[in-house]
């Protein structure tokens, strides 16, 4: 039971507000600090505005595919991108369907399935219709475990359903094991010099 004064334990709800999950806590963190220091959008010499636009969207159950999200943002920087981090349960198809580079990092869960953030999501994109992410250049980070016998299986799902639906894949999907912290970063690195030559 929660308490109000003396206890340790925070309340969750204080006059009707409810308070935010250390998940939803930190994503407001991040997405200030983006606003803060990421311009929308970039203006040229000649005064036109140019799309520098970078979604990364990421499925998560522990927090792996979300933290490998915010460290690619920061990196999207220097390639002179403009990244902007969503959570798979709070975008629709549309929001991504609109984005000319897309990055989507998402983990596998239970045996070969989605997060439980990404599953809607996934759905929704599944039983759109063909074509609705034409213009859409996207590269897919798969994180899992080489033990489970589905290796990485949502991410495998997302790679082909965004091929499906008219995405062009920017970058050859990656499968990460447990040790994935270096060849993720090496791709993210890659796929970022990728996705800054797409005008
Ligand atoms: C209960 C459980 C089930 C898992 N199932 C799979 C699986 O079917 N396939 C796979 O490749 N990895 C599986 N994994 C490994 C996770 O995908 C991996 O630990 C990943 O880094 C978690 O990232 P996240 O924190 O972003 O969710 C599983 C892990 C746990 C704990």
């Amino acid at each position: 039971m929660d308490t109000l004064a003396g206890g340790s334990i925070t309340p969750s709800i204080i006059f009707g507000f409810r308070k935010p999950s250390p998940r939803q806590q930190l994503k407001f963190v991040s997405e200030e600090n983006l606003e803060d220091t990421v311009p929308r959008r970039t203006l040229t010499r000649r005064g036109a505005m140019t799309d520098r636009n970078l979604l990364l969207i990421f499925g998560t159950e522990t927090g792996n595919a979300e933290e490998l999200a915010e460290d690619a943002a920061h990196m999207a920087k220097k390639y002179d991108l403009n990244p902007t981090v969503i959570d798979m349960e709070d975008i629709t198809p549309e929001g991504i369907s609109d984005s000319k580079r897309l990055i989507v990092i998402c983990s596998t869960w239970g045996e070969g399935e989605q997060p439980v953030n990404a599953q809607d999501l996934y759905d929704a994109v599944s039983e759109s219709e063909d074509g609705c992410m034409i213009g859409v250049n996207f590269a897919v980070l798969a994180l899992g475990d080489t033990a489970f016998e589905f290796f990485c299986e949502s991410g495998k799902e997302w790679d082909s359903v965004l091929e499906e639906k008219g995405g062009k894949r920017t970058n050859k999907r990656i499968d990460c094991d447990t040790d994935y912290d270096d060849y993720a970063e090496e791709w993210i690195e890659e796929t970022l010099s990728l996705m800054k030559d797409i005008a």
